[in-house]
């Protein structure tokens, strides 16, 4: 390892900039504007959530209502962007769906100055899910879904678009649970990139396509579908336990595990953990969750490696029904509400981003001219 790298590879470590929306990590604990996220978990609901970091504090009843309805009115995905996402190929990754999505919402909407900000963030907290459901049931089955709708909540719009009839009540509460615990999670690295890229005084769009982007890698949101896809290579749990051994031997990186900030736990991992238990004994499933547990087992007793997020979130999502591609996606829809508020505190106190780096390529030399380079 290189000495830049042992002392600043990643930045990690490195504080680059205050925020008053998260706390993060040991010694703090998960806190959204000062609230614990094992209360925001259980006691509020993700519309409370996302309203707490885009205005500061939870709203009161009638404000929850108001902010509600803003949502439910700002869900249909317009018609000029629904052709366009009849256009896109079957094939297109689902992540590339809401990236493109985001930058058409800006040729459509863009944004004239700041003052629009806040409505900004309602309307593509509103239509992501509208987008990606859309497109998917217009290529999978043929049908052009109606993107407006009064559900109540954003996790029962997402599944009624998605399975086409009204959600299980117990299905609304885990998705819902989940969007909160996605929502926010302070300098992580698409919230960075939607902060840099909205430091050179850019447009909210592009900030959040940015974000996206970044996102997308499997370090970081793809995380997700990567453990998905992991789980799902074993029938038992005795066998997963095999693998794993193996596949520690070969010093695989093993998604769903480890985390930059957190050394022993991720807070979020035992809420999912158990929502992801509940789903799977109302579905009956004698697989996934031992197949889970036992991979969980085998890391943290040979690597003291513990679950993150994405980990028992893969498994809670797979019990609803949810194609293992929309995983990532579904994170979009939630961690719209974080992005969104960096972007607001990043332009209340902009200062462009531009760090230095230390060279270490070779020293100055003479140009030489094509003709006397052989
Ligand atoms: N599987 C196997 N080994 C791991 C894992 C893992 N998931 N995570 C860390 N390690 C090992 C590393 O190989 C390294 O070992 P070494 O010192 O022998 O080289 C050591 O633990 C330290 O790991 P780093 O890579 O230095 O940790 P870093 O802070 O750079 O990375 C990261 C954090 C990217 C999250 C890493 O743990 C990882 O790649 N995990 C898998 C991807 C993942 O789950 N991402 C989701 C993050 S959470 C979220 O986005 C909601």
């Amino acid at each position: 390892m290189s000495e830049a790298k042992s002392k600043t590879g990643g930045l990690a470590g490195v504080s680059a900039g205050q925020t008053a929306i998260s706390t993060v990590g040991e010694g703090h604990g998960l806190c959204y504007r000062g609230y614990s996220i094992d209360d925001l978990a259980e006691k509020a609901c993700f519309e409370e959530v996302a309203y707490l970091l885009l205005r500061g504090s939870l709203p009161t009843r009638q404000q929850l209502e108001q902010f509600r309805s803003s949502l439910e009115s700002q869900r249909e995905v317009p018609k000029d962007l629904r052709d366009i996402l009849e256009k896109l190929p079957a094939s297109t990754h689902p992540m590339d769906i809401l990236r493109t999505g985001c930058s058409v919402l800006g040729c459509l909407e863009p944004e004239a100055d700041s003052s629009q900000q806040d409505a900004i963030a309602v309307r593509l907290m509103a239509t992501f899910p509208g987008m990606l459901l859309y497109w998917h049931r217009f290529h999978q089955e043929g049908v052009r879904i109606e993107t407006a709708s009064d559900a109540d909540s954003l996790a029962e719009h997402f599944l009624e678009m998605l399975h086409g009839k009204k959600p299980d009540p117990l299905w609304i509460r885990a998705m819902d649970a989940s969007l909160t615990l996605y929502a926010e999670h302070e300098f992580n690295a698409s919230t960075f990139s939607a902060r840099v890229t909205v430091a050179t005084r850019s447009d909210f769009y592009s900030a959040v396509t940015s974000a996206i982007g970044t996102l997308r890698g499997p370090l970081h949101g793809g995380a997700n579908e990567a453990a998905m896809e992991l789980i799902d290579r074993y029938q038992t749990a005795d066998e997963a336990e095999a693998g794993m051994l193996k596949a520690l031997e070969n010093r695989e990186l093993v998604m769903g595990f480890g985390h930059r900030v957190y050394k022993t736990c991720d807070p979020r991992s035992d809420i999912i953990k158990t929502w992801s238990k509940k789903l799977a004994d109302s579905v009956g499933d004698s697989r996934l969750y031992p197949v889970s547990e036992r991979i969980e087992q085998v890391m943290w007793d040979r690597k003291k490696l513990f679950p993150n997020l994405d980990f028992y979130s893969a498994s809670a999502y797979r019990f609803m029904g949810i194609p293992t591609p929309m995983f990532t996606p579904i994170f979009v829809c939630s961690r719209i509400s974080g992005w969104a508020a960096h972007i607001f505190e990043q332009r209340a106190n902009n200062r462009l981003i531009r760090p230095s780096a230390d060279y270490v390529g070779p020293e100055q030399r003479p140009f030489l001219p094509l003709e006397q380079r052989g």
